[in-house]
């Protein structure tokens, strides 16, 4: 099987066929959402939340990015890999900006990176699609924008704040972006962007109606606990499942029963 590519995800939205994308930061988990089939593995600065234990995204770097995705690239054999620019690696300049997308691909082994926002970085889009790198735009609550938007807030709510949405995404179509991330917005809002735009949705707490779907991968696994958003569904507790094992390992090097003979040389 070969890798995905931006032409399988527009076929996929044609032939009504849901789109997969979780994120994953490193290797072993790259490897198994990888094996599951999942058609996008998006390389996202919630890095910066559910492995660094930051309280937002904002303090991630370029450079911890570029060694996340080239630990994820090396696990991945079938999924498109989207590597997510962090903040102020493309708001200060259009050169900056695509200097820094192009990393992702040059020395990460992405194929693709993802940006928050659409109307503001057009020319931004633009100038990374006239670079040969491939685009997915992110709108309605975009966490770089914490600060602006006062918090994780449903966007779009309004009949004004709706119509901004649309006209944004389709901004980000025009520019060229491959796909795009409708994050926390109604799900009313989010099926008429789907319904309007020829290149494929991914939502993420935007309801059903989006051509594909993406959670945080610790968030499905039941390994982040600060805060799990309404929109994320925990499939699994591996946290427990962790914590039951390495209990049962220390009580058994405590009471001598590891390692037995089985785990010793003769
Ligand atoms: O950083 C990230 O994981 C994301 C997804 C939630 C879309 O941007």
């Amino acid at each position: 099987m070969s890798k995905i590519t931006i032409v399988d995800l527009m076929k996929k939205k044609s032939m009504g066929q849901k789109i997969t994308m979780l994120t994953a930061y490193d290797f072993p988990f790259a490897k198994i959402v990888d094996e599951s089939g999942i058609d996008i593995i998006l390389v996202g600065d919630s890095v910066g939340m559910v492995v660094q234990g930051l309280d937002n995204t904002l303090p991630v770097t370029m450079d911890e990015m570029i060694y996340h995705t080239k630990i994820v690239s090396r696990g991945v054999k079938n999924a498109m890999v989207v590597g997510d620019l962090p903040f102020m690696s493309y708001q200060t300049s259009i050169e900056e900006g695509v200097k820094n997308a192009g990393r992702f691909l040059k020395e990460a082994g992405a194929s693709a990176v993802k940006i928050e926002g659409a109307a503001d970085f057009s020319d931004l889009i633009k100038s990374l699609i006239k670079s040969d790198i491939p685009v997915m735009a992110h709108i309605g609550l975009t966490p770089q924008a914490i600060h602006k938007m006062g918090g994780f807030k449903v966007q779009g709510k309004t009949q004004d704040a709706a119509k901004r949405l649309i006209e944004e995404a389709r901004i980000a179509e025009d520019a060229g972006a491959f796909s795009i991330v409708l994050e926390a917005v109604p799900m009313h809002v989010a099926e008429t962007i789907t319904n309007e735009l020829s290149i494929p949705t991914i939502g993420i707490g935007a309801g059903p109606h989006c051509d594909g779907q993406v959670l945080v991968l610790h968030d499905l696994l039941g390994l982040y606990e600060r805060f799990l958003p309404k929109f994320a569904k925990r499939y699994v507790n591996l946290k427990e499942e962790a914590l039951k094992a390495i209990s049962l390992y220390k009580v058994e090097v405590e009471q001598g029963i590891f390692p037995s003979e089985e785990h010793s040389f003769k």
